[in-house]
């Protein structure tokens, strides 16, 4: 690990409070990384490189985290932006859903601090010794942690031959109640609907909005996505680089239950807004060359 840039204080003045990181034990034992600066705190655990929480102070948190997650070696955590690759959902001849990269424990390789406060971090997964047929990557995560949560998936191929992926930051949000939101930026985007076979269908509504369960891949779409909340009267960004799909998710009633780390009433308190290459956007990636996707989410108060 290499530490950038040092905060300065002044001798004699009480060390300053922000920016500020901290090793903890999280839950399960697990190891994270306890973020504070001047707007705002985060949580990033090794399990998975998951990000856990996100909030601006004076603000609730932007990122949702089921009260009933399991925090284990081997399983997924519920909420927060679980890093779905090198598939998503539960392809033929795959054992797990969504890949491995969720339930890896990645290695902190850098953390810098500049000195108006913001905090980076870069995380890489170990070697995926486990899957001998994926061409040989290097694959890191990048957190910049500021008034914005900024994320950045990196893959690059140092392999002979080309790599075939999809990924996907499949985000968890915090909302209000999910029957008072809109989602803004699909209009006229074509979408698979997973609950209809995937079948294609376009998206005709300017503002969408929750009554039941929702799962979507919507394709060929770089749209930054906006969930205007007027219950918690807050709209969240999400803007985006390196994506052209977006998935829009919510279990509502009856997959809530099904769902053994997850409350039976949590789908009211979230909505996902997942941006990736999924599907007919899955990327090819020649030897030599990097794919990125990079995510920025910020809120402000509800126009
Ligand atoms: C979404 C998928 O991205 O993730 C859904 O579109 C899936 O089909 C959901 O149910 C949750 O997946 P998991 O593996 O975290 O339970």
């Amino acid at each position: 690990m290499r530490l950038m840039a040092k905060t300065r204080t002044k001798p004699g003045k009480p060390k300053a409070a922000y920016p500020r990181v901290t090793f903890l034990e999280g839950r399960g034992d697990l190891p994270m990384l306890e973020i504070m600066t001047p707007w705002s705190s985060a949580e990033i655990y090794l399990h998975g490189a998951q990000v856990t929480h996100f909030k601006k102070h004076n603000e609730p948190p932007l990122l949702f985290l089921s009260q009933c997650s399991r925090f284990a070696l081997g399983e997924p955590i519920r909420g927060g932006i679980p890093i779905i690759f090198p598939w998503f959902g539960k392809p033929a001849g795959k054992e797990t859903q969504h890949g491995f990269a969720r339930i890896k424990d990645w290695e902190l390789k850098e953390m810098a601090m500049t000195p108006d406060g913001t905090v980076s971090v870069r995380l890489q997964m170990p070697e995926w010794l486990d899957s001998p047929d994926l061409p040989d990557c290097i694959l890191e995560y990048r957190v910049t942690v500021n008034v914005a949560l900024t994320v950045e998936l990196v893959i690059m191929n140092r392999s002979g031959r080309d790599f075939g992926f999809e990924n996907c930051l499949h985000t968890y949000f915090t909302v209000g109640d999910v029957g008072d939101l809109s989602i803004v930026g699909l209009k006229g985007v074509d979408y698979l609907d997973q609950l209809a076979g995937f079948a294609r269908k376009t998206e005709t509504r300017g503002a969408i909005r929750i009554s039941s369960e929702v799962d979507r891949i919507y394709v060929d779409t770089p749209n930054t996505v906006e969930i205007r909340d007027s219950s918690l009267r807050r709209t969240i960004r999400v803007e985006k680089e390196g994506s052209a799909s977006t998935v829009v998710w919510n279990p509502w009633i009856a997959k809530s239950k099904a769902m053994q780390d997850f409350g039976d009433d949590e789908y009211r308190q979230m909505i996902c807004v997942e941006s990736g290459n999924v599907a007919a956007n899955a990327v090819n990636l020649p030897p030599g060359q990097t794919a990125r996707l990079k995510v920025r989410l910020s809120s402000s108060k509800l126009k």
